[in-house]
């Protein structure tokens, strides 16, 4: 017989049933609870409520463990390729050959955007955020597809839609780049794979071409394949959510875009750099920044450290720090971010207050170290973070789908006025 949970309320007792996953993960189903007893449950931020059920990836927070459909993220960082490990999340196998040959030609051949839409982007003027350019431009996608509104039309309508956003989005990514530097947008080059397509049209200008360096475009691919998915994490859920509402895809993926912008989530890695500069011009006392995070008056937090699930430590961020080494020293570049980012982690590591909080350095502290040794400019991290993570989105949202689940309507628990009558302006 399956395993029950008795709850009791008053007089009455409950039988609950419970879920189990794959990996023995054990979940209370309290979907009928409120219709059984009048009570609802209440979590506020989602700290202890699983959304769904899901098979796309296992990760756990204890024992620093991240697998995309089962397989380790230190193998697929180590031996694959993004559009492999999207492959894999999006499709829940890794690719054959023939799979993969078709999967890649067929994003290849979506990599231009749509001529009209460089208007958008001559429009937007020279400060905007690249993120605010990158979640409009994916919803604003969906209006030269209006055949893809209806995300229930066929498999393979889906596949194509699949096939624009990841052929896309390094187009959209590098020209909002362009964009703030007001120079004239690049076109992909069907010639070069994923990474060195992006990094073509972040970099070559009309006076001069790129030719791409196997060391950046390794740390690229490794870095993309780390942020590729992370199961209910705010950004995927708002997808999930959005999506439930059959809205299509570019709104549910823009949606996506805008979560992962805030600095407690995406948005971190910017906030890394922005930070660890700032220690550096006010001249370098550690001490006093930690202060700064442990006092509960001051709204400063160390950017780039703790983690909703990990309280051990980020698998992705153990990888990341070694990358970094590696990338700086194979490209001889000398950072003093990264200096002082070491530092950083090594007080905080032996400092009480993050200790006791399991409070450890996420994929955000070390990622934008590489970022800047690549070239990449500051305020374009979160948009690479997004580049990553779009196949593990679309992963989500494929599966909710698939699964039939029914409108994300959370419910409440009112604590307003209760019952008044409306009062005449003049008698207020
Ligand atoms: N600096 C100082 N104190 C912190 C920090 C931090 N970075 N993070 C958490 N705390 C403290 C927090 O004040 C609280 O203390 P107390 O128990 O005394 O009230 C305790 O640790 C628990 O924090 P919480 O805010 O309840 O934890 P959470 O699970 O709600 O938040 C988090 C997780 C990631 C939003 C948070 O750790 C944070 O704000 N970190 C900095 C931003 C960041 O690096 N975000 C990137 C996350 S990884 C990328 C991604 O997948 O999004």
């Amino acid at each position: 017989m399956s395993e029950t949970v008795k709850l009791t309320i008053g007089e009455k007792t409950y039988e609950l049933p419970v879920i189990e996953g794959s990996e023995n993960e054990k979940a209370i189903d309290i979907t009928k609870l409120r219709a059984e007893s009048g009570y609802i449950t209440i979590d506020t931020g989602f700290k202890n409520t699983g959304s769904t059920k899901s098979a796309v990836t296992f990760l756990d927070g204890e024992k620093g463990i991240l697998r995309y459909r089962g397989y380790p993220i230190e193998q697929l960082a180590e031996k694959a390729e993004f559009l492999e490990v999207s492959y894999l999340l999006i499709y829940g196998h890794l690719p054959t050959k023939t799979e993969y040959q078709e999967f890649k030609e067929n994003i290849t051949t979506h990599t231009l955007v749509h001529e009209d839409m460089r208007m958008f982007f001559e429009a937007y003027p020279a400060k905007a955020h690249p993120m605010g350019i990158m979640a409009a431009s994916l919803c604003t996608l969906s209006t030269f597809y209006p055949e893809s509104l209806d995300p229930n039309r066929s498999d393979e309508a889906v596949d194509l839609t699949i096939h624009r956003l990841l052929a896309k989005i390094p187009t959209l990514a590098a020209w909002s780049y362009k964009n703030a530097m007001r120079h004239p947008v690049i076109y992909p080059k069907n010639h070069f794979d994923y990474c060195e397509n992006f990094l073509h049209m972040m970099f070559a200008m009309p006076t001069c071409e790129y030719s791409p360096d196997p060391i950046i475009t390794n740390a690229l691919n490794k870095l993309l394949i780390l942020h590729a998915d992370h199961e209910q994490n705010c950004s995927a859920s708002t997808v999930r959510v959005v999506g439930s509402s059959q809205a299509n895809l570019y709104a549910s993926i823009s949606a996506g875009v805008s979560a992962l912008w805030g600095p407690l989530h995406g948005g971190a890695n910017q906030a890394v750099i922005e930070m660890l500069e700032t220690i550096i011009n006010d001249g370098g006392d550690l001490e006093k920044w930690i202060n700064k995070a442990k006092d509960k008056e001051d709204s400063f937090r160390l950017m780039g450290f703790g983690h909703r699930v990990y309280k051990n430590f980020d698998p992705r961020a153990k990888i990341i720090k070694k990358a970094a080494d590696d990338v700086l020293g194979k490209l001889g570049v000398v950072d003093p971010v990264l200096d002082i980012a070491k530092k950083l982690e090594e007080v905080a590591l032996n400092d009480e207050y993050f200790q006791s909080r399991g409070l450890y350095p996420n994929v955000d502290f070390y990622s934008g170290i590489i970022y800047r040794a690549l070239g990449i400019p500051t305020e374009m991290f979160t948009v690479m973070f997004a580049l990553g993570r779009l196949p593990g989105w679309i992963a989500q949202w494929k599966e909710m789908m698939h699964d039939k689940q029914p409108i994300s309507r959370p419910r409440q628990i009112y604590t307003g006025e209760t019952e008044r009558d409306f009062v005449d302006i003049d008698k207020r």
